[in-house]
């Protein structure tokens, strides 16, 4: 992955460095409706395997990215207006691909161990299972929710 981020570094001009914005794999904005997830996914697993994600990465990226951008979609709006677009982002660093998905409510993710009877409440859950660290950042703005896989050895 360094030799990756060294070569973009190099095509726009930039004197190499580990700085964060150079990673940057791609970056995507939907509207809070429940039938942009498809494109959301799709564009979390094309970015992981257009860039050699080992293995079953981008399959699993895809599916991790799925239920954070549906909580997103569906407790992630501040005011519940829901006019503010969500925003996905895939980045590499070193070894790990990370999925941040931002939206404008700050309140943060409740994980649940949901029992066997209950329809619901194992989103999060597997991304804490699958993933290789999982969490949530507040911004001015609201959150994201991220997850990392290792991607690259
Ligand atoms: N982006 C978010 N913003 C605010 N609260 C969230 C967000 N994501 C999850 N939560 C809270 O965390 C809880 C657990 O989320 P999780 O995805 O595990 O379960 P669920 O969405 O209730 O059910 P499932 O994903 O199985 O359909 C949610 O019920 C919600 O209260
Ligand atoms: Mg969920």
């Amino acid at each position: 992955m360094e030799e990756v981020v060294k070569a973009g570094a190099a095509l726009t001009g930039c004197r190499y460095t580990m700085n964060p914005a150079l990673s940057l794999l791609g970056e995507k904005w939907i509207p809070h409706e429940a039938r942009n997830v498809a494109s959301a996914r799709r564009f979390v697993r094309d970015i992981a395997a257009d860039w050699n994600a080992a293995g079953d990465v981008p399959e699993i990226a895809e599916l991790l990215a799925s239920e954070l951008v549906t909580n997103a979609i569906a407790y992630g709006s501040g005011d519940g207006s829901a006019v503010i677009p969500i925003r996905i982002t895939v980045s590499g660093e070193r070894e790990l691909l990370t999925v941040d998905v931002y939206d404008s409510c700050i309140a943060i993710p409740r994980m649940r161990r949901a029992g066997h009877l209950e329809a619901s409440g194992r989103g999060l859950a597997i991304v804490q299972d699958l993933s290789h660290d999982w969490g949530w950042t507040l911004n001015p703005y609201g959150k994201s929710v991220w997850f990392q896989l290792v991607a690259w050895r």
